[in-house]
């Protein structure tokens, strides 16, 4: 037969297999040339407010990435568990995305406004005081620290460089931003909200006097998975079909 004088000669053999993973290859990776973006839009998602953007950088800063994915898969297990599977969407204005695989303590893809603040801090503080079984380290000083956000109009800027659509007017009230959304008497917070529908504005620390790291983060873990309102998307709407 013909395909032993393939099976016989390994560099005839070798050629072969080339050549079909070629072929493969080229399959998965040319259609992305031309569509016309490979995450479909999704009614809801924005970029991060300055406050949160914060808090997205203390997350990455402290590692929390290290036990913690961000990514809920279409199994039914995680879907029971955490809801609806994550979209490609909602991690479209992560640089980087955090979707991790490791998991040591669960997923944060949708943690937002599943606990009060209030247990938030505490559990960020000392997490075997919410949690008596709990393995996850103590972060006691970010509740201590307060915020630095001098370089926050650099940060959207840097964020606009890669790709996030923060406007020249998000850029330029990125600070006030940040303070109004840490304030819940502060004047600035319908502008801010306008900007950024749905940012939930109020001290999340706890304590009026600073704004602390403490209050971008758990800004930011509030909001995790709360853009995208699942009572009224679907994957197959029309204006998801392309
Ligand atoms: C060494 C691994 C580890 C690290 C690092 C870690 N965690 Fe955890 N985390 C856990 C474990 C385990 C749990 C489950 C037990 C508990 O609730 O404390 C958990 C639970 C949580 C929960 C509650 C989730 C839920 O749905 O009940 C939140 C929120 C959380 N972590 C946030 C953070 C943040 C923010 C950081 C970084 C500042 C962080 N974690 C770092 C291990 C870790």
């Amino acid at each position: 037969m013909k395909h032993e004088i393939l099976e016989k000669n390994s560099i005839l053999l070798l050629i072969g297999i080339l050549l079909v993973v070629a072929i493969g290859g080229a399959v998965e990776i040319a259609p992305l040339f031309w569509v016309n973006g490979t995450v479909e839009k999704v009614d809801g998602m924005r970029p991060y407010t300055p406050l949160e953007l914060e808090g997205r950088n203390i997350y990455v800063r402290e590692g929390c990435y290290v036990c913690h994915s961000q990514m809920i898969r279409s199994l039914r297990d995680e879907v029971e568990r955490y809801g609806h599977y994550s979209l490609a969407a909602e991690s479209m204005y992560d640089h980087p995305f955090q979707w991790g695989s490791e998991r040591t303590g669960p997923d944060l893809a949708r943690v937002g406004g599943k606990y009060s603040d209030e247990w938030q801090k505490a559990h960020l503080e000392d997490p075997r005081s919410v949690v008596p079984e709990s393995v996850m380290p103590p972060y006691k000083y970010l509740a201590l620290t307060p915020l630095d956000y001098r370089d926050i109009e650099q940060e959207l800027k840097t964020n606009k460089a890669v790709g996030v659509p923060y406007t020249d007017e998000e850029i330029k009230n990125a600070k006030a931003d940040l303070e109004a959304q840490a304030d819940p008497n502060s004047d600035g917070a319908d502008a801010m909200q306008k900007r950024y529908p749905k940012a939930q504005v109020r001290d999340f620390d706890g304590n009026p006097k600073e704004i602390t790291e403490a209050d971008a983060l758990i800004a930011y873990l509030q909001m995790l998975g709360t853009l995208v309102d699942f009572k009224t998307y679907h994957a197959d709407a029309p204006e998801n079909r392309r």
